[in-house]
């Protein structure tokens, strides 16, 4: 028996699984390559769910934890710790604006949480604005903050209204399918107008905050279209409430920038990271200015938050990333990736839109490009030959309504020409295979 179908029939046994359920094991990786339990190996254009943004196995932030276990391998939250505060230290010196005051946590929605903590006692509400396609998490509080489709979440807040944090949803920013049936070109950024409505009427008890993420990723790819952000920035001004970015994906070079927000002249109260922050260790964290840095004694955290050997790999791999500036190099190999998918998509029948910045790409599948009727099946199919032909590539959007019609790329923002070069033959070939049969 292969070693994948071994692990498969131990893990049934004993996993509970909760997140998908995909039939093949990952044994072994380097770099942007993973091998599986067969022997088989795949270029990875998608750090390993988006969280080794340096790739596998990564020499210096194996380095760095290798030496933070030689030295101290746990610190108590209620001790100092030095890998603790450099790296808090270091995020601040990286951020936009006055974002100095760091509060970890394990997860990104763990961090979300702990954004609604500051923003709920900075404010004083309790209501916070997301948009209707929007994914902050798996918790009781954020599962409510999240989009609903019943393929994806059946059943997750059913019942469960009680743990929910208040929330008012406003149309999404998604200028390919827009809610609104506006035109980019003339609407004015009506969607962000929506905002300000729900923060004078939508509320019960009192506003806390709007959280947005700057580039929808499991909502099907989307980046906010330029100036909505600002638009939302100043909405949050006006009613003295924080605009939270929730940067889960987005951060440490994925959409260009260190910090995606960059992408843009905003400055928000709150940034929210998690996924890449550790370096493929559990780590997450909100940063924030220190108008929103105040909780009562024990009100929020996690006995493992912050740890050293996972601080130590985040820092490691912010130096890396400083050094061998790979905001550059993320714009370049981004904008270099999405030329060959617009290359590719002159000659498909199935490529409706494709939405990039820096490294976050997003290639929508449709069946008519008039109707955009959304190409789910077909979706299936592409991966599924991405994965025959030896490539890794995600998958998300319209909310996963039959699981979705846009391939995701998020390669390693570390990566080199050749290895976009293979990424684009490869998915070329896949699609080119799966057209061929419609
Ligand atoms: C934007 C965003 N926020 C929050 C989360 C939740 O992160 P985690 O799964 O680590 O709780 C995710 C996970 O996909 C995400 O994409």
């Amino acid at each position: 028996m292969s070693r994948s179908r071994e692990l498969r029939a131990e893990s049934d046994a004993h996993v509970i699984k909760c997140m998908g359920d995909v039939d093949m094991a990952l044994v072994s990786g380097e770099g942007t390559r993973v091998s599986d339990g067969d022997g088989r190996e795949y270029v990875d254009a998608i750090s390993a769910e988006w969280v080794l943004n340096l790739g596998f196995r990564n020499p210096e932030v194996k380095q760095a934890i290798i030496d933070q276990l030689d030295t101290i391998d746990y610190v108590s939250p209620v001790f100092e710790s030095e890998a603790r505060t450099e790296l808090a230290k270091k995020l601040a010196e990286l951020a936009p604006g006055r974002l100095e005051k760091v509060l970890y946590a394990l997860s990104g929605a763990g961090a979300v949480e702990g954004a609604v903590h500051l923003a709920m006692r900075a404010t004083g509400g309790t209501d916070f604005v997301v948009l209707d396609a929007a994914f902050h998490g798996r918790t009781f509080a954020t599962i409510g903050m999240t989009y609903v489709d019943p393929g994806m979440v059946e059943g997750s807040n059913k019942g469960l209204d009680r743990y929910l944090p208040r929330q008012m949803r406003v149309p999404n920013y998604y200028c390919y399918r827009c809610p609104l049936g506006l035109e980019r070109e003339t609407c004015d950024l009506a969607c962000a107008d929506y905002v300000d409505f729900a923060l004078q009427k939508g509320h019960t008890n009192g506003p806390a905050g709007v959280v947005v993420e700057p580039y929808q990723a499991n909502g099907g790819m989307v980046p906010a279209p330029d100036g909505y952000l600002e638009r939302v920035h100043e909405i949050c001004r006006n009613h003295e409430v924080p605009l939270i970015v929730d940067e889960v994906q987005g951060a440490f070079c994925r959409c260009g920038p260190m910090y995606a927000s960059q992408r843009t002249a905003v400055e928000p109260e709150m940034i929210i990271l998690g996924k890449a922050l550790g370096g493929g260790l559990p780590l997450s964290a909100t940063i924030t200015t220190p108008e929103y840095s105040d909780l009562l004694p024990w009100e929020y955290g996690f006995t493992q938050a912050g740890n050293p050997v996972a601080c130590a790999a985040a820092i490691a791999m912010l130096e890396v990333m400083v050094r061998d500036d790979l905001p550059a190099n993320s714009e370049r190999m981004g904008a270099l990736l999405t030329e060959r998918l617009r290359e590719i998509e002159k000659d498909s029948k199935l490529i409706g839109d494709i939405r990039a910045q820096g490294l976050m790409i997003g290639v929508e599948l449709v069946r008519d490009r008039e109707t955009k009727e959304m190409a789910c099946e077909e979706t299936d199919r592409v991966m599924a030959a991405c994965l025959e032909n030896g490539l890794m590539v995600g998958k998300s959007g319209p909310v996963f309504g039959s699981n979705g019609n846009v391939i995701k790329f998020k390669p390693a923002v570390n990566v080199g020409e050749d290895e976009i070069a293979e990424m684009a033959d490869l998915f070329a070939k896949s699609l080119a295979e799966v057209e061929a049969t419609l």
